[in-house]
């Protein structure tokens, strides 16, 4: 019997994590420049919290999630995004009262959705994920769209385009809903099954279906930008003003609306403009949820934050030509000849180790001309050789492998000599 791996999922080998860490690395490092502190939660949470939070009309609640009970009688859920679970842990950890406020939030995860499979979507994926919460201020919506541009740029991404939109507080969304209502009603009956149960319950999400996409009802939809109130369009342009600020360059898309019911006011995606990158081109997702803290419970706090998936963005470094600078070469391979010198390399190996230094040695009990292949495919910058003569002499050779240079060192300094080259 032969075992596969499950459908939508993938298994990240040695080669491809160190690009994962390396982008990972990235990623801390600009959350710790901006800020941001990493929160973990669990991967599954009650299936209520999702309905609750993401929302009972969205695509994810309805088709996508993998729920299941467990042997208590619990519906519990694999989370399907970040935010919710962020919100839930938020306030039952009372991080509203928190001194410093806004609380700024990162995390980066698993999150399972049981999507169609296809480039670029998984069903199983890692989200980084970052959550403002506290915080009314546009200044917070510009910083974290620029925090999401920043790691794009940091790993030399340049065919990215920022498209924003504004979905308006509860008042400007009333008004919508019903423009929409009253746009759509008359030919719902054209519209798909989902659609038209969203009519009533909730007819933004219309705009978003993936089914009806082409309907020229689309096309003439009214523009939630017309129903802005006062208070939400200034606020919107405040929140590009702050961009122009950042020297962030962004489209304005009125269509933009967003795959989760919990957005208001300003909703963002990063695309990639790369060619050959595909069909799906969201690298990344976010806006502001100033209702979800209250509905998951808590007292009222706006909140603002976006995700990205790890996967999606190495799609996009490839499509661009990107790779990463990592180095992926050891520092030293011990090369030993015969049975007394192969016993001292443990110990050297042991020792350059103990100092930082990545070392390695033969296993296989391979001849001196085998040790240096393998020495050579691990990248090796530094080969030392020990044999029967050298090991008498209380000497070891120390080879450079870009220069070819040679030094016979002394045994008791080998180390420290080891580090000193090293640096
Ligand atoms: P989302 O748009 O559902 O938003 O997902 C955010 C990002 O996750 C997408 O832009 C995409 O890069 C990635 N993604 C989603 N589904 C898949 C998939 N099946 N395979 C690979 N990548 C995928 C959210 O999840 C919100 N929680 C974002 C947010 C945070 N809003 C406010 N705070």
């Amino acid at each position: 019997m032969s075992f596969q791996i499950p459908r939508g999922t993938q298994d990240i080998l040695p080669e491809q994590a160190a690009k994962w860490q390396y982008i990972e690395r990235i990623a801390r490092e600009l959350c710790r420049r901006y800020n941001y502190q990493e929160i973990r939660t669990p991967i599954f949470e009650h299936t209520e919290l999702f309905l609750r939070g993401v929302g009972d009309t969205t695509d994810i609640v309805q088709k996508e999630m993998y729920t299941f009970e467990d042997r208590g009688g619990r519906s519990l859920t694999l989370r399907p995004e970040g935010t919710a679970a962020v919100v839930r842990s938020f306030v039952e950890n009372k991080m509203y009262g928190y001194p410093n406020q806004p609380v700024k939030l990162y995390y980066m995860g698993p999150m399972f959705r049981y999507e169609r499979p296809q480039a670029g979507r998984f069903r199983q994926f890692v989200q980084f994920g970052v959550e403002a919460l506290g915080s009314n201020d546009p200044a917070i919506d510009a910083e974290v769209i620029a925090l999401a541009m920043d790691i794009y740029r940091s790993l030399g991404l340049k065919k990215l385009k920022l498209v924003i939109n504004s979905l308006g507080d509860v008042e400007s969304r009333k008004a919508h809903r019903q423009a929409l209502i009253d746009h759509f009603q008359p030919r719902i009956h054209e519209f798909c099954d989902d659609c038209q149960a969203r009519l009533h319950k909730n007819p933004m999400r219309i705009l978003d279906c993936k089914k009806d996409r082409d309907h020229e009802l689309m096309r003439t939809a009214p523009s939630i930008l017309d129903y802005l109130n006062e208070q939400s369009r200034t606020y919107f342009e405040k929140v590009q003003m702050y961009l122009q600020k950042l020297g962030i360059a962004f489209e304005v898309d009125p269509r933009l609306v967003r795959g989760l019911d919990y957005y208001n006011h300003t909703a963002f995606e990063i695309m990639s403009e790369a060619e050959g990158f595909g069909a799906i081109t969201t690298l990344c997702g976010g806006g502001r949820y100033n209702g979800l803290v209250q509905e998951i419970g808590g007292p009222e706090t706006p909140g603002i934050g976006f995700a990205l998936s790890i996967e999606r963005l190495l799609a996009a470094l490839e499509a661009e030509g990107i790779s990463l600078p990592i180095s992926e070469g050891i520092d030293c391979y011990v090369v030993a000849l015969g049975e007394q010198a192969k016993e001292e390399a443990v110990a050297l190996v042991a020792a350059l180790r103990q100092e930082g230094i990545a070392a390695e040695k033969d296993y296989q009990d391979r001849k001196v001309k085998a040790q240096l292949k393998a020495a050579d495919r691990l990248h090796a910058a530094y080969v030392a050789i020990l044999g029967e003569d050298e090991l008498q002499k209380g000497v070891i050779n120390v080879k450079h492998m870009a220069t070819g240079e040679q030094q016979e060192v002394s045994l008791d300094i080998f180390v420290s000599h080891m580090k000193n080259v090293l640096q």
